[in-house]
């Protein structure tokens, strides 16, 4: 018995073996979920990336930019799974002048760009899913804590305060029709996404410090865990909701 037994889950987000979409498909596989991938213009590097997993797993094309690809991903979808119960969205891009330390000077072009992929494509592929989602389900977005401003993270940081409001008011929306809606609040992880951080490096220096817990750069696999659990039955009453997933770091002053 696994706690995603007979759920459709939809995850965006695998580049490489590294990628947290990548363990939460593997954990979902595992618990005993049917899952369905999408991924983002080296298709057949996100193909050769699925091969790894326990079971194998269809990869659509989807680019979060892109309006037909999400006007007819509920049609792709469909033809692989008869609905979904969950939709993870573990996407998130920044131009390199949007991050890094040079705040004052990037232009509105380049914050928007990361504000459309990073921000608004969370409402954009819910709402591209709910065609699916006739019997409710569960959305799980993956966000760094945005209630401070970090070394470097810049513009980064200002779509995930972005992502964090948009959570809140598509838990509004998506309730009556018994859908959750809620993040994932990750500390530092080794990524390709991370590693396009310039500067990421004094992340990785003071995180695993900080942590009560400690905390393990390269392990995706606790804020996987989390992804898992939200889209379980076992938080019925949850959302709206941001499960930091961090070793505690969030919670400590200094
Ligand atoms: N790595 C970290 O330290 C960390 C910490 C907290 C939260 N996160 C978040 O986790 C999520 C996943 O990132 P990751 O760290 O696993 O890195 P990753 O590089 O493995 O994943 C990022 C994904 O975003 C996809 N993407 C970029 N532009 C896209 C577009 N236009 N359309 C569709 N997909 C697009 C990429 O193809 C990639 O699969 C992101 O939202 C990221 O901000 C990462």
């Amino acid at each position: 018995m696994g706690i995603l037994d007979g759920k459709r889950i939809l995850v965006t987000g695998v580049l490489t073996d590294a990628s947290i979409a990548f363990s939460v498909a593997k954990l979902a596989q595992e618990e005993g979920a049917t899952v369905v991938l999408t991924g983002f213009g080296r298709l057949s590097l996100v193909e050769r990336i699925a091969r790894r997993l326990p079971q194998p797993a269809p990869v659509l094309e989807l680019d979060v930019q892109n309006t037909e690809h999400l006007d007819t991903l509920a049609a792709r979808v469909g033809e692989h799974v008869d609905g979904l119960d969950g939709v993870v969205h573990s996407i998130g891009f920044a131009p390199q002048t949007a991050l890094g330390g040079n705040f004052l000077n990037t232009t509105w072009e380049d914050v928007s760009t990361a504000l459309h992929v990073s921000t608004y494509s969370f409402k954009s592929l819910a709402v591209a899913c709910l065609p699916l989602m006739k019997e409710g389900g569960a959305v799980v977005g993956l966000d760094f804590d945005a209630t401070k401003a970090w070394p470097v993270y810049d513009w980064m940081g200002v779509a995930k305060a972005g992502l964090e409001s948009a959570s809140r008011y598509l838990a509004r929306d998506l309730g009556k029709q018994g859908i959750r809606v809620n993040l994932v609040a990750a500390g530092p992880l080794r990524t390709m996404a991370a590693k396009s951080i310039p500067g990421f490096k004094e992340f990785e220096d003071s995180w695993p410090e900080k942590a009560p817990l400690g905390w393990d750069l390269s392990d995706t696999v606790p804020a996987a865990k989390a992804c898992v659990a939200l889209m379980s039955d076992w938080f019925p009453a949850t959302t709206g909701e941001i499960v930091h997933v961090d070793g505690g770091v969030h919670a400590i002053g200094a």
